[in-house]
């Protein structure tokens, strides 16, 4: 895993945003993202850049189950607000959270994936060491599904929402699998409540306890972190 550090996450975005511009420049047509507050300065980069997306299709990571589309909560919502409505893409994918049948809309993402392999994948990380909406414990052979989200993981994300009650318990997601096909990753994490799990994920054992830590075998894989979230990498790593 090649690791940057930068000053903060307005640089962290620039670094991204270079990377994915060569990527687009050799080629790449297919984009992952993610949604939550880490990959933001990334978009604003997307957003002021002059590069066409019209011709690239996106695929997001995860939504929440039992949020239609035009819930400001949903990750469809936080996504056109974020970044589609000024950069609009070919096609854009983000799993279907309206649809209860979750076979149906495991089914269908796993054949816009298989139609859309991944080129660049962006990703955030949980304080627990979450990928997308993939909890510790999720089996590495996981492709798109449904997961029941961890305590930590609503408590973190309540700060969106009006209560706590709120919350989506339920969501669908890429599982490690499908993340894993990704051609290259862009791990992006900032601050200190974040250093615990970036420590496991580079320098833990590869364990489904972790689910970032799976990325330790991936061949392509550039975790961009500040100061505070290197804090606890040994030193020749930060
Ligand atoms: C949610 C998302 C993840 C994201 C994580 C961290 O759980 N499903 O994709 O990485 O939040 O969010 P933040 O970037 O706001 O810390």
């Amino acid at each position: 895993m090649q690791i940057i550090t930068v000053k903060d996450q307005v640089e962290g975005g620039k670094k991204a945003f270079e990377i994915i511009k060569e990527a687009v420049e050799n080629g790449a047509s297919v984009l992952g993202l993610a949604t939550g507050s880490t990959p933001l300065s990334l978009y604003d980069e997307i957003k002021k850049s002059e590069l066409d997306f019209s011709e690239l299709s996106s695929v997001n990571l995860d939504e929440y189950v039992g949020l239609e589309g035009e819930n400001p909560n949903s990750y469809r919502h936080f996504m056109k607000e974020q970044l589609f409505n000024e950069k609009p893409f070919k096609n854009s994918y983000v799993p279907d959270g309206a649809n209860p049948n979750a076979e149906e809309v495991i089914a269908q993402y796993n054949q816009v994936l298989k139609e859309n392999p991944i080129d660049v994948q962006i990703l955030g990380i949980g304080v627990n060491g979450h990928i997308g909406f993939n909890e510790p414990g999720t089996s590495f052979e996981e492709e798109t599904h449904k997961v029941s989200l961890a305590q930590s993981t609503i408590d973190a994300n309540t700060r969106f929402f009006d209560s706590v009650e709120e919350v989506p318990r339920y969501a669908y997601t890429m599982g490690p699998k499908s993340i894993m096909a990704a051609k290259k990753i862009i791990l992006l994490a900032y601050g200190e409540s974040k250093a615990d799990a970036i420590q496991k994920t580079v320098e833990g054992p590869i364990t489904e306890d972790i689910p970032a830590s799976i990325l330790q075998n991936h061949p392509d894989t550039i975790l961009i972190v500040d100061e505070a979230a290197a804090s606890k990498l040994s030193e020749n790593e930060a």
